[in-house]
């Protein structure tokens, strides 16, 4: 059975929040966490506890192993489905891996490329994100393109170089007809699972500098379109303030997500 949402539609911004043209987005990147019982217990508490927002979309991104049966537990819901690596190729020898077709078959509508735990951990160079990219737009699925700086680049004064060049070699080769459904995270790595957030204007600075390289390269109406997530120690009692950000459009919830409570305080963020 072919678990295909119609993705067109799940992937599309399709409500405004006041002062933001752009659909707000709240995702939840699982990591390596939730056995498939511990996976569909979560869902059956986001259903319960995320419903009656529709002017923002929410999205799961659980391991590979639960895809399928987070997929059946969503459908027809609100909550939306990504994954959180793709491979490049649609399919052949290259074993232990997932393409985006195998992601989008069961039913994926958006997939995270370039995590910084990947680019750390498993060598993905920016070459290896572009080829990433470019698979993803080709099995329909919506690439979120995660950058972001290390503590060393940071005080080196190099973050919004390393954004950009991220940017530039991530989307390189792209059409401005993708930019419609395009996303970037701006996660630095300093904040990633650390418990130190970025501050709200710290994050600005670089979504600001982020928006405006996505303007040089396809142009205002493209980058005024592109949603740009922040990432980084995200939790119920910063969300309000990083998303009062003019340019900050969303969140990608690492440890926060796991707990239903505070993912869904996340989600109910009041914008001031
Ligand atoms: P964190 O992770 O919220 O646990 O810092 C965010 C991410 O890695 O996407």
């Amino acid at each position: 059975m072919s678990l295909s949402p119609e993705r067109s539609d799940l992937a599309s911004p399709k409500a405004k929040t006041a002062g933001k043209a752009r659909t707000p987005l709240l995702a939840g990147n699982w990591k390596m966490c939730k056995t498939i019982p511990e996976a569909l217990s979560l869902v059956d508490e986001l259903k319960a506890s995320c419903s009656g927002l529709p002017d923002r979309e929410i999205l799961v991104c659980p391991p590979a192993t639960s895809l399928e049966s987070v997929s059946r537990a969503v459908r027809g819901s609100f909550l939306r489905l990504g994954a959180q690596n793709l491979h490049w190729e649609s399919e052949g020898a290259f074993t232990g891996e997932i393409s985006g077709r195998m992601l989008a078959s069961i039913g994926c509508a958006y997939v995270i490329v370039g995590h910084s735990e990947r680019r750390q951990y498993f060598s993905e160079t920016d070459a290896v994100v572009q080829k990433k990219i470019h698979a993803a737009y080709r099995e329909g699925l919506v690439p979120i393109l995660c950058v972001g700086e290390t503590l060393e680049e940071r005080e080196k004064g190099l973050a919004s170089d390393v954004a950009a060049r991220q940017i530039r070699q991530g989307l390189s080769g792209l059409g401005p007809e993708n930019f419609s459904k395009l996303v970037v995270a701006y996660e630095p790595v300093w904040a990633i699972g650390t418990g130190r957030t970025a501050s709200p204007a710290q994050a600005q600075e670089i979504h600001a500098v982020i928006r405006g390289l996505l303007s040089e390269l396809y142009g205002g109406k493209a980058a005024d379109g592109t949603r740009l997530l922040y990432g980084g120690s995200i939790k119920p009692d910063n969300i309000d303030s990083l998303m009062a950000q003019p340019d900050i459009d969303g969140g990608l919830v690492g440890g926060a997500s796991l707990k239903a409570p505070d993912f869904a305080r996340i989600v109910k963020y009041e914008s001031r």
